[in-house]
Parts: C-alpha cells; sequence; structure tokens
C-alpha cells in the first residue's frame, strides 16, 4: 500500500513540477502581479527579542524561561518529533502534507508567518528557537472563526502591546487593555488542535469548556498563571494581583503530584487463606480544569499499580477487574505491539512497532487511544484517523476501579497490607527509549497514593 502512494506520488511530482512552471510563466508576464500573495507578510524582526522584554521585567522573563512555553521548539522530544517523523511523513504522505508547515503555527509560531520552513535545527540558533514568547502572545489579538484551534490567531506586532491594566503614560511602551488575553479562548488557539484527518487530536479547552470550572468563572490562567502580590516591572509598581507566568503543566512534578486523590477500601478487613476480597479504589480528579491526562494524550500514559504484601514480605500483584466496555483491551497494560505507522517517517517497511504500554501487565491505564489509518495505535497524533474509548478521568471526575484477590494458601497469616500506586509518564517509555528521547521524558512520576491493611487469619 505505502509502495503504491509512492508510485503516484511520483507522477504527482510531474504535474507539480508543471504547475510550478505554468505558474512562473503566468508571474513574469509584468501585468499580473501574483508576487504579494506568496510573500510571507510578516518577518522576524517584527517581534522584539524576549530578552529585550526581560531587560524591565526580568522575573516574568525567568518564570517564562522556566516554562515549556519557551521550549516549544528547542525541547529536545519536539525537535525529534518534527525532525524525525512529522518531516520526513509531510514530505511522503500527501494526506498529512499540511504538517510540515503546521506544526510550526504553534511551536515555532514566528517561523510559521514567516515561512521559514522548515526552521533551522535548533542548533544553527535561529530566532525560531525563540517559540511561544513574551511578544507573540502580547500581540495576539483574537482568533478567526468559532472555536480557537489550529493557530488560528489573529496578530498585530508593533509598538502596542496587549496588556490587561490600564498604563500610565510613563510607560515607555504603548498597551492597549483587552479582555481576549484574559480568556480561556486565548490559550484554545493553540490547545485545541485538528489533524488533517479532522479528528480532534487536542482539546484542553474544549474539555474546560464542559467543565464545571468554565460554568464558575474559573479560566486556563486561574491555574496555569496565578496571581500573586508583585510587580510587573522590576522596581515598579506592586499589584496585588499580578499574573505569574508560571505556565507550569505536565512537565513540573509538583504541578502533577496530587492532580488525584486516591481512596483504597477492601470489602471485609479479616480473611482466611484461600478466601477472596475485593479491593475497591476511588480516584478523584481534585486539581486539573480539564481531562487528566489532556494535551498530547497520545503520548502520556497514566496507570494504577496495585499490589498487596504480607506479614513476611511475600508481595503479589493485582490486576484490575474488567468491567466489560467497548476498546476495554486499550486501557489494560499488555504485553502487545503498535505504533507501526512510524514505518512511514523512518522508511522501514519491515519495522514490526515497539511495545505498546511497558507498564506493568493487567494495571489500568486512564488514556484514550488515537489509531492510525490502519486502525493500530500511533503516537503520531498527525496521522489519526480515529479515537478510542475516552477512558480519562475527567475534571472532579470519580472513577472506581475494583481488585479482586484470592488470598493465596502459603501467605503469611497477620496483616497483609495494600497499596494503590497512581504513576504517569509524559512518554509511554518504549517509545522514548526506540527514538532515543532523553530519558527524564519516561521517568515514572507518582501522582499518588494510598494503602489499607487487613487481617489474613
Ligand atoms: C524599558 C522597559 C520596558 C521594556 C523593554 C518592556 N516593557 Fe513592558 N512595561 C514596562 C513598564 C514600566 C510597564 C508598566 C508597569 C506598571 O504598570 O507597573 C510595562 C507594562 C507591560 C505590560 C502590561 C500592560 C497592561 O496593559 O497590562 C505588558 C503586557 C508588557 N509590558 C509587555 C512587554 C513586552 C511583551 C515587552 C517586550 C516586547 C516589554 N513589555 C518590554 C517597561 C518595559
Ligand atoms: C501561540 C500558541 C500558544 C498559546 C497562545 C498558548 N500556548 Fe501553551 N503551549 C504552547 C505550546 C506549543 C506548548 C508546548 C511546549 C512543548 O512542550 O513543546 C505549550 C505548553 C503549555 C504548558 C506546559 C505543558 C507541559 O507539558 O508542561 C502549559 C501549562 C500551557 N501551555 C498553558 C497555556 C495557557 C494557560 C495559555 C493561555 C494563557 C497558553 N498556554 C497559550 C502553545 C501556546
Ligand atoms: C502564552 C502567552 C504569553 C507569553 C509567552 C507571555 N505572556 Fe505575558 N501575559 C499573558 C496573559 C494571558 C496575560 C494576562 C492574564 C490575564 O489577563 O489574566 C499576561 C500578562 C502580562 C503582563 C501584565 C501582568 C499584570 O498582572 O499586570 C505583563 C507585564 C506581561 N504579561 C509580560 C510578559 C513578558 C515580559 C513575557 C516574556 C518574558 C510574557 N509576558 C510572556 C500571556 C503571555
Ligand atoms: C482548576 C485548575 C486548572 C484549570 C482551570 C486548567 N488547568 Fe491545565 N492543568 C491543571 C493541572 C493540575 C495540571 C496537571 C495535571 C495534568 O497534566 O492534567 C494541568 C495540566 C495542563 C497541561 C499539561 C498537559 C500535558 O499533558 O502536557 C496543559 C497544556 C494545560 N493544563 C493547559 C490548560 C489550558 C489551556 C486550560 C484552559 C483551557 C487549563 N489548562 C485549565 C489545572 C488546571
Ligand atoms: C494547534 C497547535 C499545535 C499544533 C498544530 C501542533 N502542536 Fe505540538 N503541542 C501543542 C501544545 C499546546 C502542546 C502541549 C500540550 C501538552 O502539554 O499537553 C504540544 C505538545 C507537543 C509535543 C510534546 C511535548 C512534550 O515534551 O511532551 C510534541 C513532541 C509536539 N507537540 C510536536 C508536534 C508536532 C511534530 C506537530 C506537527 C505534526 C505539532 N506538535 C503540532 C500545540 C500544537
Amino acid at each position: 500500500m505505502y509502495q503504491q502512494k509512492t508510485s503516484h506520488r511520483s507522477i504527482r511530482q510531474s504535474l507539480t513540477a508543471l504547475l510550478y512552471a505554468l505558474c512562473l510563466l503566468v508571474i513574469i508576464i509584468p501585468t499580473i502581479d501574483a508576487s504579494e500573495d506568496a510573500a510571507p507578510k510578516y518577518s522576524y524582526d517584527d517581534w522584539e527579542l524576549p530578552e529585550d522584554c526581560g531587560s524591565c521585567h526580568n522575573y516574568i522573563y525567568s518564570q517564562w524561561r522556566q516554562s515549556m512555553m519557551s521550549q516549544s521548539y528547542t525541547h529536545h522530544w519536539d525537535e525529534i518529533e518534527y525532525f524525525k517523523l512529522a518531516l520526513p511523513h509531510a514530505e511522503k504522505d500527501e494526506v498529512v502534507a499540511e504538517v510540515k508547515a503546521g506544526c510550526n503555527g504553534c511551536h515555532s509560531p514566528m517561523a510559521f508567518l514567516t515561512g521559514d520552513i522548515p526552521p533551522a535545527p535548533v542548533a544553527e540558533n535561529t530566532r525560531a528557537n525563540d517559540g511561544v514568547h513574551c511578544d507573540f502572545c502580547h500581540t495576539i489579538t483574537g482568533h478567526t472563526g468559532d472555536i480557537p484551534f489550529n493557530f488560528n490567531y489573529t496578530i498585530e506586532p508593533g509598538e502596542t502591546k496587549q496588556g490587561i491594566r490600564q498604563l500610565t503614560d510613563e510607560a515607555p511602551h504603548q498597551s492597549v487593555k483587552t479582555k481576549f488575553l484574559g480568556s480561556a479562548e486565548f490559550c484554545g488557539i493553540c490547545h485545541n488542535e485538528k489533524d488533517p484527518y479532522g479528528v480532534w487530536v487536542k482539546s484542553t479547552h474544549l474539555e474546560w469548556k464542559e467543565s464545571p470550572y468554565a460554568e464558575q468563572g474559573v479560566v486556563c490562567q486561574d491555574c496555569h498563571m496565578t496571581k500573586a502580590k508583585s510587580e510587573i516591572v522590576d522596581g515598579g509598581t506592586v499589584y496585588d494581583d499580578a499574573r505569574q507566568h508560571l505556565f507550569h503543566g505536565a512537565h513540573d512534578r509538583s504541578k502533577v503530584r496530587g492532580t488525584v486523590e486516591l481512596r483504597i477500601y477492601p470489602d471485609k478487613t479479616e480473611v482466611k487463606k484461600g478466601e477472596t476480597v475485593k479491593f475497591t479504589v476511588a480516584l478523584f480528579n481534585q486539581k486539573a480544569g480539564h481531562k487528566f491526562p489532556t494535551g498530547s494524550v497520545e503520548d502520556r500514559i497514566l496507570w494504577l499499580h496495585v499490589e498487596a504484601k504480607d506479614a513476611s514480605g511475600n508481595s503479589y500483584h493485582l490486576p484490575v477487574d474488567k468491567k466489560g466496555f467497548d476498546g476495554e483491551e486499550y486501557t489494560i497494560g499488555a504485553d502487545v505491539l503498535a505504533y507501526t505507522d512510524m514505518a512511514i517517517p523512518l522508511d522501514d517497511p519491515d519495522f514490526k512497532g515497539v511495545q505498546r504500554d511497558g507498564i506493568p501487565i493487567g494495571d489500568r491505564i486512564f488514556r484514550m487511544a488515537y489509531f492510525d489509518p490502519n486502525g493500530v495505535m500511533t503516537i503520531q497524533q498527525w496521522n489519526t484517523k480515529s479515537l478510542g474509548v475516552d477512558y480519562r478521568i475527567g475534571p472532579k471526575e470519580t472513577k472506581l476501579e475494583t481488585f479482586t484477590f484470592t488470598v493465596p494458601e502459603d501467605a503469611e497469616a497477620g496483616e497483609l497490607n495494600i497499596t494503590a500506586d497512581l504513576n504517569y509518564q509524559l512518554l509511554v517509555k518504549p517509545v522514548a527509549e526506540f527514538l532515543g528521547v532523553p530519558a527524564e521524558e519516561a521517568d515514572v512520576i507518582e501522582v499518588n497514593n494510598q494503602s489499607v491493611s487487613i487481617n489474613v487469619m
């Protein structure tokens, strides 16, 4: 199938070349000026350097530097995914060709608007590296259409910055007070994404919109750009409610920790060997204003691991009880291969895929699977043709999981301690290892844990 595509492509390439020649002919006819449309409207110089803003707004600059916003182009995993997978894929498969430019619409928005496509690799240190920076966000004026998604910002670079307060005349630059900057829709421009197949592959803002937080008027900024008593320029006026540019998210352990509260309880407190006991784990999403995981859902893995330990320290792994819903097999750790569509960008038709989960078999996974056009799970969000069952934990939702355990005859009498651990990885470990993504991206982060003891007679 893949071969077929290639041969179609060479015909298409010749046609494209012919069309190109025709276009050139049109352009050089002096009376018709087609060049104006083709030329990019912007240049990098239209936006100031983040370091320049930092010379007065120093502490906001240091907050931003530590956040993923400043690394949206330079972060190792982004660089690997764009240059090793998305870019070669876009060049081979016409259906996804648009992502060659499109990825940059959110990750390196100046490169996108100036037509610097593909941008230079990170090591060349061009302005593509600035990522989502001060002057870019502070010159966004709104979005086109009804729904904010796929970098549909409208933007007016220049002296006047989009702000939230009325500035005094002494301020060295102009600002206009805009409500848009403080809205969730502003964030949705880049935090909602539809892929070339028309599938919502990122929907953080849409998830939020259906949440109790939206109803209460709690926006993204209230959790990711919290208010504190401080100045906004070094040595300037102290405000009671100055916005902190923390943008802490999944890459901040302190943000992820405690997102879900756990409680584990047994159906009886005393059991004999050979008898069965059922444990229920309640998982309450108390912190996130959207589903958990959200955003790059294709990469993330959140799983519940339950173990029992008897009085002499023997431990037993408890697999989760099946509920029987459609697609449940994708929500339970298994020893199967997936991600075969990486064969296309990696140019390896014999590629058999890598381990799907890389976690203990039988553990419950809270995820939504992304499927490629062949129905195999993918981490290439741009190549997603359909989505699996959504088994993530919604904002303020409680999920119940049960674990039925038959106490082994050889277990030690006395206290049996059962621990529930909720673990999280930014990127499924076998994929990280296969692509050579630095190990920290697959570190196990403990979201929470809880335990309970019963008595074995
Ligand atoms: C020469 C110093 C200086 C530089 C450089 C500077 N600013 Fe400012 N900025 C200020 C001062 C002073 C204020 C007003 C502070 C106050 O109200 O306490 C301000 C206020 C702001 C505000 C708040 C406006 C409002 O309406 O709420 C924004 C946003 C802002 N600056 C963005 C930027 C951006 C983006 C850059 C870089 C392109 C930048 N600034 C560069 C000094 C500077
Ligand atoms: C111009 C596009 C753009 C806008 C507007 C934008 N973001 Fe982002 N944001 C990104 C990109 C791209 C990343 C991914 C950085 C990475 O990991 O490569 C990101 C990352 C983040 C992260 C860090 C996620 C993590 O994994 O740690 C948080 C939190 C976040 N954004 C919140 C917000 C909030 C809140 C707003 C609105 C105030 C907002 N963003 C507006 C593009 C944008
Ligand atoms: C992802 C977009 C984004 C980036 C990047 C960003 N800002 Fe902001 N900034 C905002 C938003 C959103 C607000 C206002 C939040 C609100 O209204 O609740 C804001 C508010 C401000 C304010 C006013 C704060 C106050 O409480 O008065 C200043 C000053 C400012 N930003 C400067 C900067 C500087 C300097 C940088 C770079 C170091 C920067 N911003 C980077 C989105 C951004
Ligand atoms: C009630 C607080 C709250 C609100 C409101 C909220 N978030 Fe979050 N957000 C969190 C918490 C807690 C996490 C860490 C757990 C997680 O990854 O979901 C998080 C994580 C994230 C991440 C990282 C996800 C990942 O896997 O990389 C992004 C991006 C993000 N939020 C963006 C947004 C945007 C955009 C909005 C508004 C549409 C928003 N958040 C609203 C609390 C909130
Ligand atoms: C509509 C905006 C948008 C587009 C288009 C987009 N991204 Fe992203 N991307 C984001 C945001 C926002 C995040 C952060 C979400 C989160 O943290 O959960 C992100 C996260 C990522 C991450 C994970 C970063 C991490 O460290 O975990 C990678 C890798 C990535 N994008 C690569 C790409 C590639 C490659 C493309 C093109 C095929 C692309 N993105 C297209 C907005 C976008």
